[in-house]
């Protein structure tokens, strides 16, 4: 099985886990594609009836080409459960997020859920956070002095371009700077630190926040509780 069709089994598995009458926040990347088609699906076929929370303009635009409805965070009380991908997830259920650029509102959306599943392929379970780059998203006025702060503390940051080696922008119009920290031997601390940062709006490490992951193998998916 190859990673796409790992990804293609954990989407189509979440996606049995969406209860009717529910409010879903969907995430993105890859893997998330296949688990908004598959909504789509059920949608279409068994009428179930749920409204989506997207965490990026990339999925607003699958998920109604899929028939799924959508509301805004603040249009709804509170998520029932979000179905995200990760870069990384390391053994104590901590991740990485962001190597889609979606990580602010995937973090907003996270934290106003009452459940959070990440689903994977195999190959994103790690020991330890820190070989994928660390998606850090700060404002464009000001970021080269953050981007030389990162520097000097010895993060090795790299700004996201584009194709056309321009600087990333964000759905919000921020930038992206990339840590390459190799190993994050403590993800709490590093975290406070980044985000006491003016100028930064978040970073992707996602800490205490997933409940179950998905993660799947040539042998069918493994569904992992913390
Ligand atoms: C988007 O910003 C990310 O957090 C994605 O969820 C993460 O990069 C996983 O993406 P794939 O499913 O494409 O691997």
């Amino acid at each position: 099985m190859n990673q796409n069709q790992l990804k293609q089994q954990v989407g189509q598995k979440a996606a049995e886990l969406v209860e009717d009458q529910t409010i879903v926040g969907l995430g993105t990347g890859s893997t998330v594609r296949y688990l908004v088609e598959a909504l789509g699906k059920r949608v279409a076929e068994e009428k179930l009836n749920i409204t989506g929370v997207v965490t990026s303009n990339a999925t607003a635009d699958l998920a109604q080409k899929c028939g799924i409805k959508l509301k805004s965070v603040d249009e709804v009380e509170q998520i029932d459960m979000t179905i995200d991908g990760a870069d990384e997830i390391s053994a104590d259920f901590q991740g990485i997020k962001g190597g889609g650029a979606a990580l602010l509102f995937e973090k907003i959306v996270a934290t106003n859920s009452k459940k959070n599943v990440w689903i994977v392929d195999q190959s994103k379970l790690k020991k330890q956070l820190g070989a994928f780059p660390l998606p850090v998203e700060v404002i464009p006025y000001g970021s080269q002095k953050i981007f030389e702060r990162f520097q000097q503390a010895g993060y090795q940051p790299t700004f996201r371009l584009t194709a056309d080696q321009q600087k990333k922008k964000t759905d919000s119009g921020n930038f992206i700077i990339d840590l390459h920290l190799q190993q994050i031997e403590n993800p709490q601390a590093l975290a406070t630190k980044l985000i006491q940062q003016v100028g930064v709006v978040e970073h992707g490490l996602f800490l205490n926040l997933v409940n179950t992951v998905i993660v799947g193998t040539p042998t069918g998916p493994q569904v992992i509780t913390a």
